[in-house]
Order: C-alpha cells, then structure tokens, then sequence
C-alpha cells in the first residue's frame, strides 16, 4: 500500500505506543516546578526573526544556518522559534513581568532547527524549560541545578553528569577573547576551516571543537576561570559551595562554552555518554544581559532547557522506562441489540460513577471471541461480558485478562463496586 505523502526530514510523529513515556517524563517534570514555585507560561511558535537574531547571535550557528524563516503574507519575516528562551524575554517584556518582580517560568513545546539530523539531532524537537528572572546571586542557579538533579531521581536516571562553567561579565569575555585569538592565531595553519572561521567571528567556540586534531591545541589554550571579573569569580565560587552543600556533584570544564551567545557567568550542561555524539541533554546559564539588550531595564535571568527526545532515548535505555499508564482499566463486550443497548447506558453510568475510570465499550460487533481478542490487545486488566444470559440474570460476566483468574459474575447493581475495589 502506498505510504501517502512523507513527513518533512527530522520531524517525527509521537506515536500512542511511544506518548506514555512522554507523558511521564512530562507529569514528572511539572510536578517537581511545581513544587519548587514555577508557573507555566506558553509563548507562540512563531515570533519576529529580529528577536531570535538579536537574542542568540548573529554568528552563531542557529541564526547563521539552522532557523526555519519566512515572510509572511504581509512581508513580515518571521522564524519558527529554534529555542524558547529568547520567546520567554520576548513575553516577559511585552507583558510587563519584569517590573520589580521576581519570576520563576516553566515551558514546553517543540522548537525548530534545521540542522543535519541524526539520532538525537532532529528538525523539529522538543524542550522542556526553566527560566528565572529578577534574581542576581547565585542562589538561584544552585536552586535550579537542585531541581534538574531532583527531576532526573525522580525519572530513575543516574546517567548524567553535571559540566560546570563560567564566562564572566562581557568585559571580562571581551579581554579572554582576544588572549584567545592570539593564541589560536599561532596555530592558524593547524586550525580546521571551521574554526579557522570562528576565529574571527567567534573564537569561544573553538573550544568546543570536535575535531581530535586539535584537542591538544586546544587543551593548552588559556581557560577562561583565570581571566574571570572579581564578582563572577565570587558569584562562581559561592555557587560551587552551594552545590557542595547540597551534595550535588560536577565537574568544572572551562571549555565549556555554549553555542547561544547571551551567557553571561554561570553555564551548565548535564551530559551522558550513553547517547553517542549528541551527548547534552540539558543545557543553560545565566544570561543577565539579554533583557536589556532587548531595550529592556537590567534583569538578571537564569535557565535550562532539556531535550525531550534525548532524555527519552536515555530513559529507554535504562530497566524500567517511566510511563504514564493508559490502557483501559476495563473493555466491555457486548453481543446482541438489547445488550448493547443496556451496555452502553451501564457504561455511561459507570463513568458518572467513577471519574478516572478508563473504559474501552467495543464498537463493530462480531463474534464475543473476536471482541475478547479485542480486549486483550487494549492491554485492559478486565473484560466485562454482556450477553443474553447475563441480561437474563441481571449479571455481568467478568474475565480477568491478565491475573489467570477464572471468569466469574457479578450483579449489574453491583458492578461499580467490585471495580472501584479491583481497579484502585
Ligand atoms: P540548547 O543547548 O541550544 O539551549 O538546547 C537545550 C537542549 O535542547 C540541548 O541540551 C539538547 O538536549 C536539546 N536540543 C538542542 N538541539 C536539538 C536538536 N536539534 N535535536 C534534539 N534535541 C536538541 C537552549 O535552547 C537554551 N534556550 C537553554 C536555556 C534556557 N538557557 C537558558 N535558559
């Protein structure tokens, strides 16, 4: 049979079998920002290509090459947002959040990149954030480390590690840069065409080179923790004693430098090394500077982001992946008109009955061993059987699906009861 028409390259389908594990890991996360005091926002999928461009940087790889943009039919051009922080400042300031007050925000949705995807890098993914604003110390980006370390014990995770980094305030980044290009330049001829570029327009990134050649030329480059601001090396310091006393466990690595350009001091990623190339599956800083380079007043800021799809594959990988149960709790089979009739207003009643009560009423017809085969497929615990008899009796027929129990019968008064004790 034809397939029909494909799906666009590194966009996927979520499909039932696979959204259990997604609504876990999603029931989880909202449970724990919930707990710590965050509140969902939801901003748009599409916003100005201006903010995305003045936010992450012009010479970054997502405004360079990855971002999905368009003009609409007005001529405005716009961009499928490739993350959602800049989104998060964007509604922040259009809403007047920021005056004086404190915000603790959470979001999810799918973001757009267009880069060559493979496993763990795809087109259209999906994140789940954090973002804090108003808040300067850093108290608050330990909170938020606590509250990533939190979620991954609740999902059962313990393959991620924490990287820890700081870039300093701009001038302090302004002064490493240009010790790196110095030093870099010495090594111009060894540099691969890619950071042979970035040397100009941004030779931070560099250090995050791939390429094994220059792993060594990079090992020896000057870090960045030496060429710190007093404040950010207090505020770095402090935060470290933060996560010491917490029990919170990383690793400093001042190559880590992240591929947004609005950090500013602390930056994190928890990573694994069980997912091959695309190792990140959680990444943020602070960014204290982006709102007022929006044309806002100063507003430190702070967040994460995580990728659903990496988690996801990580999870799998481990014994027992979390999942939100939604098969039926029952399935009603039901043979002939007056059963059906009866049926469905049993069902109808056992709904008003018991909220949260997951009932799957056989539609179709066909033959009780058909419907049976049915019903044990749905992966419900109970089958409840209507026919002549039972009709006759007042009763209905229950056949356990997965306990090994015979079938036996129960009155029709008394049916909610037996499955508000069974199904509990
Ligand atoms: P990011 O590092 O670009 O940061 O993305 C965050 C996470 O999204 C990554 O760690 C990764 O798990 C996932 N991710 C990124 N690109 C892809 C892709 N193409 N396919 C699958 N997963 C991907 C940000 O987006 C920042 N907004 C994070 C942040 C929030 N910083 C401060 N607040």
């Amino acid at each position: 049979m034809s397939k029909g028409i494909q799906p666009v390259r590194g966009m996927n389908d979520i499909l039932p079998e696979d959204s259990p594990y997604w609504q876990a890991v999603e029931d989880t996360a909202r449970a724990v920002f919930e707990e710590y005091g965050y509140q969902e926002i939801r901003m748009p999928i599409v916003e100005r290509t201006e903010l995305f461009v003045r936010s992450i940087g012009e010479v970054t790889d997502v405004v360079e090459k990855e971002m999905y943009t368009f003009e609409d039919r007005s001529g405005d051009s716009l961009t499928l947002r490739p993350e959602g922080t800049a989104s998060c400042v964007r509604a922040g300031m259009s809403h007047g959040l920021f005056h004086n007050q404190i915000q603790r925000l959470w979001y999810q949705g799918p973001m757009f990149r267009h880069e060559r995807p493979q496993k763990g890098r795809y087109r259209q993914f999906h994140q789940l954030g954090v973002e804090a604003y108003g808040l300067e110390g850093p108290d608050i980006d330990a909170e938020m480390l606590m509250l990533t370390a939190r979620l991954w014990r609740r999902l059962g995770l313990d393959s991620v590690r924490l990287k820890l980094n700081s870039l300093g305030n701009p001038e302090a980044r302004r002064a490493y840069r240009e010790k790196l290009v110095s030093y870099f330049s010495e090594f111009r001829d060894r540099l691969d065409e890619d950071s042979r570029r970035r040397l100009e327009s941004n030779p931070l990134r560099i250090l995050d080179s791939k390429n094994p050649d220059l792993a060594e030329i990079i090992a020896d480059a000057p870090s960045i923790l030496d060429h710190l601001d007093e404040e950010s090396r207090q505020h770095f310091d402090k935060l470290r004693r933060l996560l010491d006393a917490q029990g919170i466990e990383y690793e400093v690595d001042p190559r880590l430098v992240r591929g947004l350009d609005y950090y500013s001091r602390t930056v994190f990623e928890w990573t694994t090394d069980r997912l091959g190339a695309q190792d990140a599956v959680c990444s943020g800083g602070r960014y204290d500077f982006l709102v007022s380079q929006l044309g806002g007043r100063h507003v430190p800021a702070v967040g994460w982001a995580l990728g659903m799809e990496r988690l996801i594959a990580l999870l799998a990988l481990g014994d027992e992946a979390p999942r939100r149960d939604s098969r039926p709790h029952a399935y009603l089979a039901m043979m002939g008109e007056e059963a059906e009739q009866l049926g469905w207003r049993l069902a109808e009643s056992l709904r008003d009955e018991l909220p949260g009560l997951r009932l799957t009423v056989h539609c179709g017809g066909g033959s009780f061993k058909s419907q049976l085969k049915k019903a044990d497929r749905s992966g419900a615990e109970l089958a409840l059987i209507l026919g002549e008899t039972e009709i006759r009796q007042g009763r209905v027929g229950i056949k356990p699906l997965r306990s090994g129990e015979e079938q036996f019968e129960v009155d029709q008064a008394k049916l909610a009861d037996l499955l508000r004790e069974r199904l509990d």
